[in-house]
């Protein structure tokens, strides 16, 4: 796969808070606040592979809806080919791609097909609907052919028999297709799949990520996938030559290319996260151990992170400096390709002259 550098997606400084609150908390004063995703930069190019992952609730949805537009964020910007992406939803300024383009360009695979496919509509039906919305000058001899080829590219042969059924007639696997075929009839320059892969067994979860490798090449799309399964995201990403990010606490601790995220992962819960995916390919793991290098297995409450850097409490390397002050993601490579937040990474930082958490 070559990869061109034009951007399609650039987040920047994206942070996502949510209140949550009935009238009466608010009346009270006590509206709890989450900070789903906090100060994460990220820019997706086109024909990339990015994979994030990290443990539930670390703001990987929400980060993801943010890249397609889905999610609006609090503060920071994410702009598609340069438009901002609110800008255009508003019709602030000059806008220059109208919102309904940027919708139809960044797609989205849910990780439940079946509830994102109308039950009483046959997959025909179901995949006409954006079809004719998006394309309304097309007339139905040209869209039932666009959506059979459609059908065949995403394995679902014949088309007519497929195209016929009810979403309850199609196995767990087959919907999974359907909704990654309707996804790619918009032509889009971009899908979040999130966990799209997560609720099958392994051989068709290995046929799907097989199957979306291959589209990508005939779509020319990237992909935005999540997972909470290292070993996947790996699987995913190296093989297209992609990159993985990992997630804590709404914040993007750790992010490059896949192999050296497995092979040499620098971020202490990076190592948190490898040693506890040992099946991968165990030569290939740097520090053997079989104790976790982790302090507390208990993840923090996401309404109450800890202060600092966030992972302070769980970190095996945390000194005195970490609970106070945030670590920025801070390139590694040579490319803006790979980043690490932790003080660790500058040999010159306080933290070498902090004192230890015992
Ligand atoms: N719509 C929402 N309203 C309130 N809180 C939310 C909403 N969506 C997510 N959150 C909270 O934001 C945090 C991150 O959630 P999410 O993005 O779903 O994480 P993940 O996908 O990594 O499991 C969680 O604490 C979750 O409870
Ligand atoms: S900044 Fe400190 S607490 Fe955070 S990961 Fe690095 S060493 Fe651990
Ligand atoms: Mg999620």
């Amino acid at each position: 796969m070559t990869r061109s550098e034009e951007t399609v997606v650039s987040l920047e400084n994206v942070g996502v808070e949510f209140s949550n609150a009935s009238l009466f908390q608010t009346l009270r004063g006590d509206r709890e606040v989450v900070k789903a995703v906090d100060d994460v930069s990220l820019d997706i190019r086109e024909n990339e592979v990015i994979v994030l992952v990290g443990e539930s609730g670390c703001g990987k949805t929400t980060f993801g809806k943010t890249a397609v537009g889905l999610q609006r964020p609090t503060s920071g910007s994410v702009k598609y080919r340069g438009q901002d992406i609110w800008d255009a939803k508003d019709g602030n300024g000059d806008v220059t791609i109208p919102f309904p383009e940027i919708r139809k360009s960044l797609q989205i695979i849910h990780q439940d097909p079946g509830s994102s496919l109308n039950p009483n509509r046959t997959i025909l039906n179901s995949l006409s609907v954006p079809l004719k919305e998006q394309y309304p000058q097309i007339g139905t001899e040209e869209r039932e052919e666009r959506i059979y080829k459609l059908l065949e590219y995403v394995g679902m042969k014949p088309a007519s028999s497929y195209a016929s059924r009810y979403p309850h007639q199609l196995s767990g696997g087959e919907q999974q297709r359907i909704a990654l075929g309707r996804a790619l009839l918009m032509n889009p320059d971009l899908i979040l799949a999130d966990e799209a892969v997560s609720a099958l067994d392994v051989s068709l979860r290995i046929e799907m990520m097989d199957l979306m490798h291959d589209l990508q090449r005939e779509f020319n799309t990237s992909y935005l996938n999540i997972s909470h399964d290292l070993a996947n995201a790996y699987y995913f990403a190296e093989k297209v030559g992609g990159r993985i990010g990992i997630m804590y606490l709404g914040k993007l601790v750790e992010i490059g290319p896949a192999e050296e995220i497995i092979r040499n992962p620098r971020h202490p819960y990076t190592r948190v996260l490898r040693w506890a995916t040992p099946v991968m390919d165990p030569d290939s793991i740097t520090e053997e151990s079989d104790e976790p290098p982790i302090r507390q297995i208990d993840i923090p409450d996401p309404k109450n992170p800890p202060s600092g850097c966030r992972f302070h409490t769980r970190c095996p390397e945390a000194r005195e400096t970490c609970v106070n002050r945030v670590p920025q993601l801070t390139q590694t490579g040579e490319t803006i390709e790979s980043g690490v937040a932790c003080f660790r990474r500058d040999e010159r930082d306080e933290y070498w002259q902090s004192d230890e958490i015992a």
